[in-house]
């Protein structure tokens, strides 16, 4: 198979963690026999300061014209920092996302076993859990009218949703739940907010297309609780772009560390493959950060962007190895980890790509 992937490290730990991701990569042709051709384009912090804006045209015109993109991440603290300033690294993604019509964010919540003692969460609450969150990522107060009045003292950003928004992403929520324990809950905050109330109109007319998927809804504040209380009471969650970042942020607990955590966006045609964390400025540049989240983003790029299942398969199951025979990141190790097992981000993906060649040795030749 014959595809090309655009590679956006960003800002930050982004390099370093897309570097793995693109090793898994090259590895993963090299033993299935595809040809990966790859292109590296920039956004972000390093995207403003070579040419003034956070997402180049020159980038947007080789991500309309690719079979994937592997992101890695974007922000800078001299941004968060300053509220004042006008052009910031997130716009790039922002605006990446819009323009490519990546409307649905899927993020796996799934633990490893291995991982059950790196969550600050009791491992009897945890062991089982397995949910998958479909954020929708171009509409809500993200994109809404935003502005100041009264000579800049007041603010607002308006929290907007369309029919036709809640409909897609409510439709890719159930039919996902088909391949799963059929159950969808729908969170939202439809005892104060309108577009919430609109959000669940349509949910629950979608839903009647889907007899056979389970559907319930929840207030986004009990949502929060319960994930933490019973987490295996959730199978499939769909929900908002604001409510659906704040809460996949809360989730990556249940999965260990936010540096396990891969996500997909989709919709219009391209596919983004991403970490749900962020640059995480206060590592970079250390060799410490956990690149799994990136090299499962690129499981989920073969398997989602190209149908390659096996291929995909042995990356989930060769991160699984690498866990199981006791590696571990800084961020997920815990105090029965020996300090030879703590391994940098460029070790890390080592091991995964060692790996991947013997997991994929044990492939039954008829699959391969
Ligand atoms: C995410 C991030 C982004 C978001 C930021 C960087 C704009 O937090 O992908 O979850 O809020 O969507
Ligand atoms: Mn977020």
């Amino acid at each position: 198979m014959k595809k090309k992937i655009v590679i956006l490290p960003g800002d930050g730990i982004g390099k370093e963690v897309t570097t793995e991701g693109k090793k898994v990569l090259v590895k993963i042709a090299e033993l299935f026999g595809h040809a990966f051709e790859f292109e590296e384009a920039s956004i972000g912090h390093d995207a403003i300061e070579a040419t003034g804006t956070p997402l180049p045209d020159e980038t947007l015109t080789k991500l309309k014209n690719c079979d994937a993109i592997l992101f890695g991440a974007v922000g800078h603290p001299k941004y968060d920092n300053d509220p004042t300033l006008k052009v910031r690294p997130e716009q790039g993604l922002l605006k990446m996302r819009k323009e490519l019509g990546l409307y649905a964010n899927l993020r796996p919540i799934k633990l490893f076993d291995e991982l059950l003692e790196a969550s600050s969460i009791k491992p009897e609450i945890l062991k089982g859990s397995d949910i998958l969150f479909f954020r929708e990522l171009t509409g809500d107060v993200y994109f809404g009218e935003k502005g100041r009045k009264d000579n800049g003292n007041t603010a607002f950003d308006l929290m907007i949703y369309q029919r036709y928004e809640v409909e897609r992403i409510a439709h890719k929520a159930f039919q996902a739940a088909r391949t799963r324990k059929k159950k969808v809950t729908s969170v939202d905050k439809a005892n104060v907010l309108e577009s919430s109330r609109l959000w669940r109109e349509v949910v629950q007319e979608i839903g009647k297309q889907y007899p056979d998927i389970l559907l319930e809804h929840q207030f986004v504040d009990a949502a929060a609780m319960k994930l933490i209380q019973n987490p295996k009471s959730f199978d499939v969650v769909v929900t908002g772009n604001l409510f659906g970042d704040i809460l996949t942020d809360e989730a990556s607990q249940i999965a260990g560390s936010m540096g396990m955590l891969a996500s997909a966006s989709v919709g219009d045609k391209v596919g983004l493959y991403e970490p749900i964390h962020g640059s995480a400025h206060d590592i970079t540049g250390k060799g410490i950060a956990n690149p799994l989240a990136s090299i499962l983003s690129v499981a989920l790029m073969i398997d989602i962007s190209f149908g390659l299942k096996v291929e995909s398969e042995t990356v989930i199951k060769a991160v699984e190895q690498t866990l199981k025979q006791g590696y571990r990141t800084a961020d997920i190790a815990d105090a029965k980890t020996s300090k030879e097992k703590i391994l940098n981000t460029g070790k890390m993906g080592a091991q995964v790509v060692n790996q991947i060649a013997t997991v994929r040795d044990r492939i039954p030749v008829s699959n391969k």
